[in-house]
């Protein structure tokens, strides 16, 4: 359990990945269900990555999307038995080369307050607080917007 790597999601990586999924958010609104990994690899197949580990099984993911200039990273999660391990970062980093190479100079993610590791990740890659989402994540739910130039 101790390599791990980076490269492209693919269609058949979506049963690990939806795994991953209600592992980490557990039903919440923000877990990812096939229709939305579905219209990101319509969209933007190139901004999607995935990490594997043994016998490159997905073990996290991060996609990002991207409208000319301004792009988004639009989901970021990691196993929790592989968090902690640098994955998430670098996760985080081949999407934003992405959206680099793409031409996208502004990008924009939401999070909740609570998600202080979260949080410190995105400061650490130059993010920083730009507003608040009232009711994002459901009635009473805000969602903290973070943008970097
Ligand atoms: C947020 C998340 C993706 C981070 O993934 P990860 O693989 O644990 O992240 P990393 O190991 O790359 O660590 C990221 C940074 O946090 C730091 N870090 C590691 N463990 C930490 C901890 N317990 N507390 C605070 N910071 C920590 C690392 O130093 C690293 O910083 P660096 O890349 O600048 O060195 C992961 O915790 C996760 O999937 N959480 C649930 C889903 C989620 O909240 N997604 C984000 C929604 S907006």
């Amino acid at each position: 359990m101790e390599r791990w790597r980076i490269r492209a999601l693919r269609w058949e990586d979506l049963g690990d990945l939806e795994r991953v999924e209600e592992a980490v958010h557990g039903g919440r609104v923000e877990q990812w269900r096939r229709g939305d990994w579905e219209r990101a690899l319509r969209l933007w197949p190139e901004l999607a990555v995935v990490a594997t580990g043994e016998e490159d099984r997905a073990i996290g993911h991060c996609v990002g999307m991207a409208l000319g200039p301004v792009g988004g990273v639009m989901q970021l999660a990691v196993a929790s038995e592989w968090q902690g391990r640098g994955v998430g970062g670098g996760l985080l980093d081949a999407v934003l080369a992405r959206l680099r190479n793409r031409g996208v100079r502004y990008c924009f993610l939401t999070v909740r307050p609570e998600n202080l590791r979260a949080i410190a990740l995105y400061r650490r890659r130059g993010f920083e607080m730009v507003g608040v989402r009232a009711d994002y994540y459901g009635k009473g739910f805000s969602a903290l917007v973070m943008g970097r130039g």
